[in-house]
């Protein structure tokens, strides 16, 4: 059983949170004297002058309604990233603690761990990139104090088997973070809605990919109000700028509008992948649940090299556990989409 009392860092434990002005005064005023801000407005058309929403409650009831989850269950960061940390400055006590990642992953996993002095331990992927249970199972001991599993998993693009998710989450007493960056181009249904069921779960989703506002920095964890309280207790005051949540709330409105977005983009992908596929360089294209593609491909240093003098920058991973010679590729326009195919069919006259 999650012993969340057990998990917490004593210092967060004990920790007295920062009071802002808006914690201390909620509500409207006629008159704003207490937070120092610049009464004469900003230099723009519209004014930014007040400190945002600590809270963000528009936005996370906006989020509420939209993930059918309630807004008890919803932290908000700027980007996911700052939810990594904050997971490592909430649970893991530096130089003691240690954490599991299943590589090839999401790198801010182990650089957020080591600049946060806390032990990496690696169980890497099978090679059909599902995880190794075994090697999870041998890596945990007391000091475990979480799991990561990136499903779909970036740089590989798949999803990972929901039946080892759920044995994870079943046998191990610590956090299990599932990061759901790509949820919304998978096949595979989100864990949001196992919450209830798992009190050790925290799911990681971001506004950066499906909704296209990775500029804005929006990330969110959902999971037990417990966990939620004491994220919040550790962020930033005002971690989530006026202007995101302005736009955020905005674009919850066009939940349409995304989708016809994630249609798009999941159709070109298929069919980027066919046409991959068909290139004599490309030795293979991993399926993918994600925006973007997974090629092994001849030489793939040379061609990245090449790409790039053509003013096209993908992503090399050769240099990546279990990725020798591959490419990771972010499904663009259609027409980026064809310029790319078009360099790569001029690299093979060559
Ligand atoms: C798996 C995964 N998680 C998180 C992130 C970061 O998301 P954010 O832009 O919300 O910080 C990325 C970015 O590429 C990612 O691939």
């Amino acid at each position: 059983m999650l012993n969340l009392t057990n998990l917490i860092r004593q210092n967060i434990k004990s920790l007295t949170p920062y009071s802002s002005a808006r914690d201390e005064f909620t509500g409207e005023a006629k008159v704003y004297l207490d937070a120092n801000e610049n009464s004469l407005g900003s230099p723009l058309t519209k004014w930014y002058n007040r400190y945002p929403d600590p809270h963000q409650a528009k936005l996370k009831e906006a989020i509420s309604t939209v993930k059918a989850i309630s807004t008890q269950q919803i932290f908000l960061g700027n980007g996911s990233d700052e939810c990594i940390d904050l997971l490592y400055r909430c649970f893991c006590n530096p130089g003691k603690d240690n954490v599991i990642i299943c590589p090839p992953t999401y790198g801010m996993y182990e650089v957020s761990a080591n600049i946060n002095d806390i032990e990496i331990r690696k169980a890497p992927l099978l090679e059909n990139f599902q995880l190794d249970l075994i090697h999870l199972e041998n890596l945990v001991d007391e000091k475990t104090k979480l799991i990561w599993v990136c499903s779909p998993n970036n740089p590989t693009g798949n999803s990972m088997n929901r039946e080892d998710i759920e044995t994870v989450l079943n046998n191990y007493n610590g956090l299990v973070v599932i990061d759901e960056a790509y949820i919304n181009f998978s096949r595979h249904k989100s864990f949001i809605q196992d919450l209830a069921d798992y009190p050790n779960l925290v799911v990681l989703q971001t506004f950066s990919k499906a909704w296209g506002m990775a500029g804005l920095r929006l990330g969110m964890a959902f999971a037990s109000s417990e966990i939620i309280e004491i994220l919040d207790r550790v962020k930033p005051p005002y971690n989530i700028n006026q202007v995101t949540q302005d736009i955020a709330l905005k674009a919850l409105e066009e939940v349409g509008q995304v989708n016809d977005m994630i249609t798009e983009l999941v159709q070109m992908r298929e069919a980027l992948k066919g046409v991959f596929e068909k290139l004599p360089v490309v030795e293979k294209v991993y399926n993918s649940d994600a925006n973007f593609l997974l090629v092994k491909i001849q030489n793939a240093r040379k061609i990245y090299e090449y790409l790039l003098s053509k003013g096209i920058v993908v992503r090399d991973r050769s240099n990546v556990l279990l990725c020798d010679n591959c490419l990771r590729i972010t499904v663009g326009t259609e027409k980026e989409n064809t310029i790319l195919v078009d360099a790569l069919i001029d690299y093979m006259k060559f």
